[in-house]
C-alpha cells in the first residue's frame, strides 16, 4: 500500500512514519511536509535511507503539489498543521492557511485522486473546555476556544462535509495531549524537561490547576494505524490517554523523576483563554478492538531519558527559536508574559 502522510517531519507524523515502516513491510510512504520551524528532517534521519520512504518538500495548501504528492496513493494520513496554542494567540494567520485552507485543498485532491481512506488527525481541543468529571464523546458539539482549536474544528467540519457531500471516505481522529520523543520544545512537557536539564525555570501558567489527559505518542500512532485499517468510513474516533493530571501534578511527577527542586517552577500569569480541562471518552475506539500498550509512568520515564540522551537534537532548536527566546526572557524577568501582546 502506498500512502501520503502530511506533516511527517513533525512530532507525531515522524513517530507515525517510523511505526508504519517498522510494522508494515509492504508500505510505501510519501511525506508531504513544508519543513516549517516544527518540521525537522532530523526526526526521521534513521529512516531517510529506507527506499520505502520519500519526502516531498511542499505546502499542503498548494493544489498542484497536493495532487502530485497524492497521485497513486490509496490512503492519506493528514497530520500537517500549525499546532501550538500560544503561537495561535500571537498570530492566527498561518493557522487559518494551513489548518483550514490546507485541509480543504487536500480533501479536494483526495477526491480527484479517488483515495480509499482519508484520516484527518485532530484534537480534543475542538470540544473546548469541559467541566466536572465529564468526558467528551464523539457526538458532542464543538466549542473551540483558541485560534488553534478553532482552526482545527473548522478543518474537522470540512472533512466531515467532504464525506457527506461527496462521499469521500474520511475518518476523523481526535487525540488528547501527546508526549514522547521528537516533540518540539515549545510544548509543555519537552519545555519542562529541557528547561530542567538546563537548570532553567519552567513557567507554570496561572494557578497550575488546568487538567490535560496525557497520551504517549507511540499509543497515538498505533491507534491511527489501527483506525486506518479497521475504522468505519465517516466515523470519528477519540484517542485518549486515560491519564488526567493537573499541570501542577504533571510538574511534580517530572520533578520527582529528575530530582529537581520546586524552586525551578516559576508561576507566571495565565495564557489568554486558557482551557481549564480536556478529557476524552474513547470507548468507541476500545470497542473497535484497539488496546493501549504504554502505561503513563513508564512512558514518562522513557521520554525523560530520551531528552537526556538527545541534547544534540533539542539544544539547537531552542537556541535558534526567536519565539521561544522571547517567551523565556519574559518568564525570566518575571514580568507579565502576555502584556506586550495585549
Ligand atoms: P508539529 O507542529 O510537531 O508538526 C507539524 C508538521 O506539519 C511539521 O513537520 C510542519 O513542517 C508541517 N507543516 C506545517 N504547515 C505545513 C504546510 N502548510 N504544508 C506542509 N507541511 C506543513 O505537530 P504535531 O504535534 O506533530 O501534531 C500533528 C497533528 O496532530 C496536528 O494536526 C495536530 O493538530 C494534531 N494533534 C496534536 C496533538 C499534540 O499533543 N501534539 C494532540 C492531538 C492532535
Ligand atoms: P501545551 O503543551 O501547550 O498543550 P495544550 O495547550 O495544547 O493543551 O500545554 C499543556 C498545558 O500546560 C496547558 O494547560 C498549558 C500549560 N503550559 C504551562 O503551564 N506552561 C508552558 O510553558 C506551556 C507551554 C504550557
Amino acid at each position: 500500500m502506498r500512502i501520503l502522510v502530511t506533516g511527517g517531519l513533525g512530532f507525531i507524523g515522524s513517530n507515525f512514519i517510523r511505526y508504519m515502516l517498522q510494522t508494515s513491510p509492504e508500505i510505501r510512504i510519501i511525506n508531504l511536509d513544508l519543513q516549517t520551524y516544527a518540521g525537522n528532517p532530523e526526526n526521521l534521519k534513521d529512516v531517510s535511507g529506507d527506499k520505502r520512504y520519500f519526502w516531498v518538500r511542499g505546502d499542503i495548501s498548494d493544489p498542484a503539489i497536493a495532487r502530485q504528492a497524492m497521485a497513486g496513493c490509496e490512503a492519506v494520513v493528514h497530520f500537517a498543521a500549525e499546532s501550538h496554542v500560544d503561537r495561535s494567540i500571537l498570530d492566527p494567520g498561518p493557522f487559518l492557511k494551513t489548518n483550514v485552507l490546507g485541509t480543504q485543498v487536500l480533501l479536494d485532491a483526495a477526491r480527484a485522486e479517488k483515495v480509499k481512506r482519508f484520516i484527518h488527525v485532530s484534537t480534543d481541543e475542538v470540544y473546548g473546555s469541559i467541566s466536572g468529571r465529564r468526558r467528551s464523546s464523539e457526538k458532542d458539539p464543538l466549542f473551540p476556544n483558541s485560534p488553534y482549536a478553532a482552526s482545527k474544528a473548522a478543518s474537522d467540519h470540512l472533512a466531515r462535509a467532504a464525506f457527506i457531500t461527496h462521499g469521500l471516505p474520511v475518518i476523523i481522529t481526535r487525540a488528547s495531549n501527546n508526549f514522547g520523543p521528537y516533540q518540539y520544545p515549545e510544548k509543555a512537557l519537552p519545555l519542562m524537561i529541557t528547561n530542567f536539564l538546563e537548570n532553567k525555570p519552567y513557567p507554570l501558567y496561572g494557578d497550575g490547576l488546568n487538567v490535560r489527559d496525557w497520551l504517549y505518542v507511540k499509543d497515538h500512532v498505533a491507534a491511527i494505524a489501527y483506525v486506518l485499517k479497521h475504522g468505519e468510513v465517516g466515523g470519528i474516533y477519540n484517542i485518549g490517554g486515560d491519564t488526567s493530571l493537573k499541570n501542577k501534578e504533571l510538574v511534580s511527577c517530572v520533578r520527582k523523576i529528575m530530582g529537581i527542586s520546586p524552586s525551578l517552577v516559576a508561576s507566571v500569569p495565565d495564557r489568554l483563554g486558557h482551557d481549564r480541562r480536556y478529557a476524552l471518552n474513547d470507548s468507541k475506539l476500545r470497542k473497535l478492538g484497539f488496546k493501549f500498550a504504554h502505561p503513563f509512568e513508564k512512558a514518562l520515564f522513557e521520554t525523560i531519558e530520551w531528552y537526556k540522551t538527545h541534547e544534540s537534537w533539542w539544544r539547537p532548536l531552542k537556541k535558534s527559536d526567536g519565539y521561544a527566546a522571547y517567551y523565556q526572557k519574559q518568564y525570566e524577568k518575571g514580568t507579565v508574559p502576555f502584556s506586550e501582546i495585549r
